[in-house]
């Protein structure tokens, strides 16, 4: 997978006046359709589906579910997205669920004690049945696409990274992003994780993958959990303003519900004095607004 996506200095007040240099990794430039981290977790995935359908799982504003129905089409493989919410099915299709279906996918939509389930073989079973992929030698995808192929594709990006900066800020869902960027990274670096989601074991998980993905701990990371706004896909007019300074002053759009969170983290740990003078800081830029 021979990319390697554009790193931006940016020159903002918050920062040098604390001595620090903020660097943006454009993931969101990788590809159009396939978007930052999503690019770096499917192709390895869609690589070992090998022709068979894929099949998913998100949220009704999945991210991962938008990219894979898109990658799906790239790639002529037929996708399968399981989405959270049965209350949905029959409803007009929100924007992002029907990007989904523009692109082929075929949706399902499962109740959320279910949906909860679904990693357990006998529920999987059902919701197969139900979509009729049970005879089909189906591609299965975990939610957040973060399983050891992904965290093993995300490995680059830490790869990308060695030598240029001294810490890279990622947002983070499931996880698999971090734990991966963290084993590509040279040992006198570190990753900093903010999850958007509220509570939670993220660190038990991260570890958990880095050992399915590398057979044990790999890289120097840590999370801070001040910054989720609530949580999973929550956000205040606080968070809004200032993704809309951001762009402002910088001209990047910035995705609200991971991005958005972790540069105001970023902002906050360097008001507080976080990073030593003469630290430079690269914030992985995950995501782009959808629509
Ligand atoms: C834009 C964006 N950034 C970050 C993440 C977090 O990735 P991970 O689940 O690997 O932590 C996601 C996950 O869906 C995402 O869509």
């Amino acid at each position: 997978m021979p990319l390697s996506s554009p790193l931006q200095e940016v020159v903002d007040p918050r920062f040098s006046r604390h001595h620090l240099r903020l660097l943006l990794k454009r993931d969101d430039l990788i590809h159009p359709d396939l978007i930052g981290n999503k690019w770096r977790k499917l192709v390895p995935n869609l690589d070992a589906a090998a022709g068979r359908p894929v099949l998913t799982f998100g949220g009704a504003y999945s991210n991962h579910l938008r990219a894979t129905a898109a990658a799906g089409r790239l790639l002529g493989l037929s996708t399968f997205g399981v989405v959270r919410g049965h209350e949905l099915a029959g409803r007009p299709l929100n924007s992002s669920l029907a990007h989904c279906t523009a692109n082929g996918m075929r949706l399902h939509f499962v109740e959320r004690a279910v949906y909860r389930r679904k990693a357990e073989a006998g529920v999987l079973g059902v919701i197969r049945a139900e979509i009729g992929a049970d005879a089909e030698d189906v591609f299965v995808v975990p939610e957040g696409g973060s399983n050891s192929l992904a965290v093993r594709g995300c490995r680059a990006l830490g790869e990308e990274l060695r030598g240029l900066a001294d810490v890279v800020a990622v947002a983070c869902g499931t996880g698999g992003t971090l734990a991966g960027l963290a084993a590509g990274l040279a040992p006198d670096q570190r990753a900093l994780g903010i999850p958007v989601l509220k509570g939670g074991f993220l660190d038990t998980e991260i570890r958990a993958l880095q050992d399915d993905a590398f057979g044990g701990p790999r890289g120097s990371w840590s999370l801070d959990h001040r910054f989720h706004f609530g949580g999973y896909a929550r956000t205040t007019p606080e968070l809004h303003a200032f993704a809309d300074d951001f762009e402002a002053r910088h001209g990047v759009p910035v995705e609200r519900l991971y991005v958005a969170k972790m540069l105001y983290g970023l902002v906050a740990l360097a008001e507080e004095g976080a990073f030593a003078p003469g630290t430079t800081l690269a914030a992985v830029v995950t995501g782009r607004p959808f629509p």
